[in-house]
């Protein structure tokens, strides 16, 4: 059995990693490598939720599985993979949707956001095309977890409603077929929460746009003009508070290693001495000493990583060795055939027809 403490996490290929992500997520996956054995995963197949394009989405998981690999993740020691690369766990997920009741699905906070719902329209009714498979993302990451039988998963506060459900879905399984699946705990680590320098107010994300978000691997002219643009006061800052925008840069200014910086300059502020283009010379110097060096840790692994594609293999062929081992049990326990072999498939096949496209 493998040890409970596996640890699991997943992230959506958006082709770009921002200093978010990094910060927020990635660097924290990257220090649990250290102590426990590790499985992440670029989740192709929860992307296809939102709308996107075919021709795209490959290529923004490569990008993601080579971003992970540069911000430190170690695939000697990680299983990190492309989540279409494992049938299994799509498999998976049709049992464990069995075990999920429909209401639950249908009050996530995730689904009533993004298929509409909060807003006030009325789904289908008004038009919109709402997929199942919307409904389904958290059945899906229900079972990217427990096919590995991972016992924690670091994930943001967001998160935590689906990971109660995952833990509710190992439950029922556990009781109705016998015992397969630890229930998975939430590693909530701190973590800072980084804001679009071009409007502290909202979370840096690639979705606003690129005015507001910094990319890991961004080069340092457009840093530095992003940093010297960045909002600092908004004018209606209560005595006593950090504006949003002088927060963020302190926030990335610690994130970057410089805390003690930081404090000094947040000192600074509230003795009226701080002067902003100096907090944001040293916010901008220290994040391009960051993305410099991703930077060239993402040049070297694609120079190495002669064949990117057969790599992405290989780390899918590790991980369906784990996710294989679980799905066989489960299958048998539910009462299922096992799959058959598909040579004897094909020697066992009816009227032979052609196939062609
Ligand atoms: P997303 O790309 O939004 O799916 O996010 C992937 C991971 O990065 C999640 O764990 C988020 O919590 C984290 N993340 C994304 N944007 C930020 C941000 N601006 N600040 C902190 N964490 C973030
Ligand atoms: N839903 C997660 C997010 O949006 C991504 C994800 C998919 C995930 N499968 C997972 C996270 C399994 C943790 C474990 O960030």
């Amino acid at each position: 059995m493998p040890s409970p403490s596996r640890v699991y996490s997943g992230i959506q290929p958006t082709a770009v990693m921002t200093i978010g992500n990094y910060f927020g997520a990635v660097r924290n996956w990257v220090q649990l490598q250290d102590e426990r054995e590790c499985v992440y995963c670029v989740v192709d197949l929860h992307a296809m939720t939102a709308p996107y394009e075919a021709t795209e989405l490959r290529q923004a998981a490569r990008e993601m599985f080579v971003s992970l690999l540069a911000a430190g993740i170690d695939p000697d020691r990680t299983t990190v993979y492309i989540q279409s690369t494992v049938p299994e766990q799509t498999e998976l997920c049709w049992m464990l949707a069995t075990l999920t009741s429909l209401g639950d699905l249908s009050r996530m906070t995730q689904f009533k956001e993004k298929s509409g719902l909060l807003k006030g329209g009325l789904g289908e009714d008004d038009g919109t095309f709402i997929s199942a498979g919307l409904l389904f993302y958290p059945v899906l990451q229900a079972a990217d977890i427990l096919a590995y039988r991972a016992g924690c998963v670091p994930v943001g506060q967001d998160q935590s409603q689906h990971l109660e459900l995952s833990r509710g879905i190992a439950r029922r399984f556990n009781s109705r077929f016998g015992y397969l699946f630890p229930e998975p705990e939430t590693l909530f680590t701190h973590v800072p929460k980084v804001m679009s320098t071009a409007d502290p107010t909202r979370k840096m994300s690639k979705s606003l746009g690129p005015r507001h978000y910094i990319g890991l691997f961004e080069e340092e002219d457009s840093i530095r003009r992003k940093i010297r643009s960045a909002v600092t006061d908004s004018g209606d800052t209560p005595p006593g508070e950090v504006s949003p925008g002088i927060e963020n840069l302190l926030t990335l200014l610690a994130a970057c290693g410089h805390d003690d910086d930081a404090a000094q300059m947040r000192e600074d502020y509230f003795a009226g001495t701080l002067r902003y283009v100096d907090l944001k010379g040293r916010t901008a110097d220290a994040l391009v000493a960051l993305t410099g060096e991703m930077r060239d840790r993402r040049a070297e692994i694609l120079r190495r990583e002669t064949d990117l594609d057969g790599r992405i293999m290989a780390m899918g062929e590790r991980a369906r060795t784990i996710a294989g081992e679980t799905l066989g049990r489960a299958r048998e326990m539910v009462g299922l055939f096992p799959p058959a072999p598909a040579s004897q498939a094909a020697r066992h096949a009816a009227p032979r027809t052609s196939f062609s496209v």
